[in-house]
This record gives C-alpha cells, sequence and structure tokens, in this order.
C-alpha cells in the first residue's frame, strides 16, 4: 500500500493558526505491506532508518502501534509492517503523514476491512498528533486523497465554490480542488538538513505569542497567497506567483524557520533564473520549492552544479 508526500505551496505554519494553505501530493511517498510473522503481535520495520519496532516500546512507533491496534482490532491475525519510503524523512515532504496512512491501508488490506476514506483520515490525524503535538491536519489530508487541497478554519475563511470536495477535519475544514488542466512540474531542492516539525511548530508559536500584532498581518498575508495561488496556477500566472513564493519565503524567515542553508538555495534557485521560490513544509532545513515551468531541467542542473540535491515533482 502507498500513500503521497506533498509539499505545502503557501501557507506552512500559518495553517496551524487557521489561516489557509494549499498543499499537492507529489507522486511518490511510503510503500508499506504486511508480512507474517510467528508472533503473536504486530511488528514494524523501517530499515532505511534502522528502526524495529513493537507494541511494547515507549517511543513514537510503540505508541503508534498500540492505537492502530485498538483501533481497528482483529486478534489472532498479526504481522509485521514492513515499511519503505521514496522520500527523505524529516525534510517538509510530509513523511509521517505518508507513513501514517500506507500503515492504516496495510493493515486494512491484512484484515480485509474497508474504511471510507474519511475515517481514514481521521486515524491518520491521530497518528500525527503523536508525531508531531498540534498538527493543522493537511499533510494527512493531502496523503489520504491526493491531488490539490486547500485548508483553512471556515470561522477565517469560506472555501471557493469551485472545490471538488469538502472535507471536515478535527480542527479546521479541508476542500480538495479540481485538478490542474495539466500539471506543473516544481523543482525541490533538499537541503539534507534534517529538522523537527514539533519544534519548529513550538518556535513559531513562542515568537508569535511575543508580538502576536506583528505576526497577525504577516499570517493573514500568506493565507492569502494560498487562496490566491491555485486560481493563478489554473492560469498559469507563474511570475506572479514566484513574486508571492518569494514573498513567503521572506515571510518564513521573518518567522526564524528558515536556515542558512535554505536561503542559500533560495538565492542560487534565483540566481539560476527560477520565478519564485521558498522554503517548504517546517522549515529550519528539509527542502526548498522553485517555480520555473519549462525551465526546470536547464535549472535544476545549475543548482546540481553548486552541489543541491534535486528532483521534480509534478503538481495539480
Ligand atoms: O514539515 P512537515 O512536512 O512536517 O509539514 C509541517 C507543516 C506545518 O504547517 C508547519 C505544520 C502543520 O501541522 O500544518
Amino acid at each position: 500500500m502507498r500513500a503521497y508526500g506533498k509539499i505545502i505551496l503557501f501557507g506552512e505554519h500559518v495553517v496551524v493558526y487557521g489561516y489557509p494553505a494549499l498543499a499537492a501530493a507529489l507522486s511518490t511517498g511510503i510503500v508499506c505491506h504486511i508480512e507474517p510473522t510467528a508472533q503473536s503481535k504486530f511488528t514494524l520495520s523501517l530499515p532505511q532508518i534502522h528502526v524495529q519496532a513493537s507494541r511494547e516500546d515507549e517511543g513514537a512507533f510503540g505508541q503508534i502501534l498500540r492505537l492502530l491496534e485498538e483501533q481497528i482490532p482483529h486478534p489472532h491475525h498479526y504481522g509485521q509492517l514492513v515499511i519503505h519510503s521514496e522520500i527523505p524523512f524529516k525534510a517538509g515532504l510530509g513523511s509521517s503523514a505518508a507513513l501514517a496512512v500506507a500503515m492504516i491501508r496495510a493493515l486494512l488490506e491484512w484484515h480485509g476491512i474497508s474504511w471510507p476514506l474519511q475515517k481514514v483520515n481521521e486515524m491518520a490525524y491521530c497518528v500525527e498528533k503523536i508525531f508531531h503535538g498540534t498538527p493543522s491536519g493537511i499533510d494527512n489530508t493531502v496523503a489520504t486523497y491526493g491531488g490539490l487541497c486547500l485548508v483553512a478554519d471556515p470561522s477565517k475563511y469560506q472555501m471557493p465554490e469551485y472545490i471538488s470536495e469538502k472535507i471536515v477535519l478535527s480542527k479546521f475544514v479541508a476542500g480538495r480542488l479540481p485538478l490542474l488542466p495539466q500539471p506543473i512540474p516544481i523543482i525541490v531542492v533538499n537541503t539534507q538538513q534534517e529538522r523537527e516539525t514539533k519544534k519548529l511548530v513550538e518556535h513559531v508559536r513562542e515568537v508569535y505569542q511575543q508580538n502576536p500584532h506583528y505576526y497577525e498581518p504577516i499570517f493573514a498575508a500568506i493565507g492569502d497567497f494560498a487562496t490566491r495561488g491555485y486560481q493563478m496556477f489554473m492560469e498559469n500566472r507563474y511570475q506572479e506567483l514566484g513574486n508571492m513564493m518569494d514573498i513567503n519565503h521572506h515571510h518564513l524567515q521573518t518567522m526564524q524557520v528558515s536556515s542558512p542553508a535554505l536561503d542559500q538555495a533560495w538565492q542560487d534557485a534565483k540566481a539560476a533564473g527560477a520565478c519564485g521560490a521558498k522554503l517548504t513544509g517546517a522549515g529550519g532545513g528539509g527542502c526548498l520549492i522553485a517555480l520555473a515551468p519549462g525551465e526546470e531541467k536547464r535549472i535544476m542542473q545549475q543548482l546540481e552544479k553548486k552541489g543541491w540535491q534535486c528532483f521534480v515533482a509534478e503538481i495539480g
């Protein structure tokens, strides 16, 4: 069973405060299958990062296995969940949410159970809380439903008429958006610096609480990019999108979640000719996204010459 990673195009962090965020699923993610085992319990194996866990473990993976066994009960039919990731971990690409959705889907298939997507998403949100504390729900929603999603607090933002499906999340509402007329390439630059989403979300809370009057307008401006972004992608308005990405990146610097490597990658992407670029996900390292449709191969070559690890994701 596979679940996809995501990139946040606009709105990371501010979505935690209910402002809108726009995210797109990647075509790669996490794959989970279950192998029969002699043990009368579920175990988990993630060889790429040397993780082995069972329900007795104190850490996050032990907690997650306990939660999943409670919520998808089916005694005497155990196995080992074997997980393989096609995306880097702790890089802002939604690996933990994709992991949650892939595990849930694998367990449902193993037990021969079918759940509606809404229930899979709710369960994945509970797993995300174990990893991140106070997630907005955007990552698990994109991992569950795919495509393009807008997420916001309905008291701050009303979903547009053109959404194809409204999804009620525990805190907010998500709107699935109709697919773009043609997929748009986005360059993803990995700084290869791992970071913890939970710590970065807590850091933003600290800086916000020290100066809420200063940060509220910045949060609102970013939310505005998220709501306008989709229409601009529909209409191929790349230069305007690029400008919004650049401003969003500077706002995220003001929120103290960029890093020297992300800022260097931003400069290199702009110098190579990208319309715009910004960090994606929680920041502090992880990935930068750059927009340069039609020019992506040339720009990627230049970035690779500078030593950056890149790939092209197609959104929409
Ligand atoms: O870096 P990631 O993939 O864990 O994304 C986090 C996105 C945040 O907006 C920073 C947090 C959230 O829960 O929405």
